[in-house]
């Protein structure tokens, strides 16, 4: 059979951030739990007019080239975080990057899994014809609320892969296990702007399905932990993937050696998740690249698992090989570039950005003329036709 999956990955995230400190010490709550009990240290912020397809085009702007444009034959975008019922963001990107008009594009959806389920659909079509591409990218905005406790696990960003036979960052295997369960640990109904969540159940949830699918994973494979060198997981907040080892650890599946080995690779998989925050779809891809930019201990060859996870709820893990391309350069540089030229904001500032919102009469002018940020943003709604423009 042949190879398929990765061949190139791409990330942005806002140009503003806030300090979780700076929100801690807003809310009267002590630093430590959101740096150490929840693990995170900075909350990427999007300002109005970047929008998910604004951060997805400037996701993909990273990775594809003219002959990638050419090759690619279909665009899923993968969202939780979408402004239109009907009209899929893919059909912006589409037109924005320039994609061969023969390409089918769309919008997929379940919670945070949304962007696993794009990429192995991805994997499947490249199987079946080995000289095409398809480019998934998963781009969101997550909300609790001011005041909220789920504020400290908010957050914004993309990630653009492109999926093709030649999966020079990451190759994809065929087989991989997921389980589906009905609950109402997190979920968004089309009339609220945030999201509405059982924060402790959905935690508790995550750990259950986790261990299910991993006492699956062992009963189909049961030498997977010698097979795997590093896992990567969802990470709503970044203690959440320790928490996940340590349910492993607590229920015997997961010797003391491994255990200790696992939790290596997972801090250096968690760096950048902790300085972002919740992307939902693109979480466990930002946990990837942050294992590519800091884990000095992968090299190609690695095997790996990814641990999906999206909240109502399914599971799926996966794994696959990394290859040479996971560890060029250009992919630590384009990556860290981004957090060397982002703003620290105040809270003042974060709950303005927060509570600025487009007008629903169809018709915003963009006025921030000098403050635009780079790449792709929201320019104009004009009868309710969003129109972006290039800085
Ligand atoms: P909370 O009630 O604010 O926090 O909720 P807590 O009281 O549970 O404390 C959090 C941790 O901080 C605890 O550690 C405390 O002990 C520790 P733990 O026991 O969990 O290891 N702590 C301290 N540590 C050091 N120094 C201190 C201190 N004080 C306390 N001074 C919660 C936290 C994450 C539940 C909340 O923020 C929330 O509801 N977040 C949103 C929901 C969420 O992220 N759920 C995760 C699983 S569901 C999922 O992953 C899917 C999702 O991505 C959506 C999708 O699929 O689309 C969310």
């Amino acid at each position: 059979m042949i190879e398929v999956g990765i061949e190139k990955i791409g990330f942005y995230t806002p140009e503003q951030y806030v300090s979780m400190e700076d929100l801690a010490d807003a809310r009267g709550i002590d630093p430590n739990k959101f740096l150490i009990g929840i693990g995170q240290a900075e909350m990427a912020v999007p300002t109005i007019d970047m929008d998910i397809v604004a951060m997805a085009a400037n996701a993909c702007e990273q990775i594809i080239d003219e002959a990638d444009k050419q090759l690619i034959d279909q665009v899923i975008f993968a969202t939780e975080s979408s402004f239109d019922y009907s009209k899929a963001g893919a059909t912006y990107l589409h037109g924005m990057l320039g994609i061969q008009p023969f390409a089918k594009v769309f919008e997929i959806k379940q919670a945070c899994y949304g962007g696993t389920a794009g990429i192995q659909m991805a994997c499947d079509y490249v199987r079946l014809r080995p000289n095409r591409k398809v480019l998934v990218v998963m781009s969101d905005i997550s909300k609790y609320g001011l005041n909220t406790g789920g504020e400290p696990t908010q957050g914004a960003g993309a990630v653009a892969v492109l999926v093709s036979a030649e999966p020079k960052v990451l190759a994809i295997d065929l087989e991989s296990t997921s389980l589906s369960f009905q609950s109402f640990d997190f979920w968004r109904p089309q009339y609220s702007k945030v999201a509405l969540v059982e924060g402790h159940y959905s935690t508790e949830l995550y750990l259950d399905l986790f261990e299910h699918v991993v006492q699956e994973v062992q009963a189909q494979r049961p030498n997977i932990w010698e097979q795997i060198d590093a896992l990567y997981f969802h990470l709503p907040f970044t203690k959440m993937g320790k928490k996940a080892l340590d349910r492993l650890l607590a229920k015997g599946l997961l010797d003391e050696e491994r255990y200790a080995s696992l939790l290596a690779h997972y801090e250096s998989s968690a760096k950048l998740g902790r300085r972002v925050g919740n992307i939902y779809t693109g979480s466990l891809y930002l946990s990837f690249l942050s294992g590519l930019v800091y884990d000095q201990k992968l090299q190609a060859g690695d095997h790996v698992g990814l641990f999906s996870y999206g909240s109502g709820a399914v599971g799926e893990f996966l794994t696959g090989t990394l290859h040479e391309g996971a560890f060029t350069q250009a992919i630590r540089d384009k990556t860290l570039q981004q957090f060397e030229q982002r703003q620290a904001i105040s809270v003042a500032t974060y709950e303005e950005i927060y509570q600025d919102t487009l007008p629903e009469t169809g018709v915003w002018q963009n006025e921030s003329s000098s403050q635009q940020p780079k790449g792709y943003y929201l320019a104009e709604i004009d009868k309710h036709r969003r129109r972006y423009g290039y800085n």
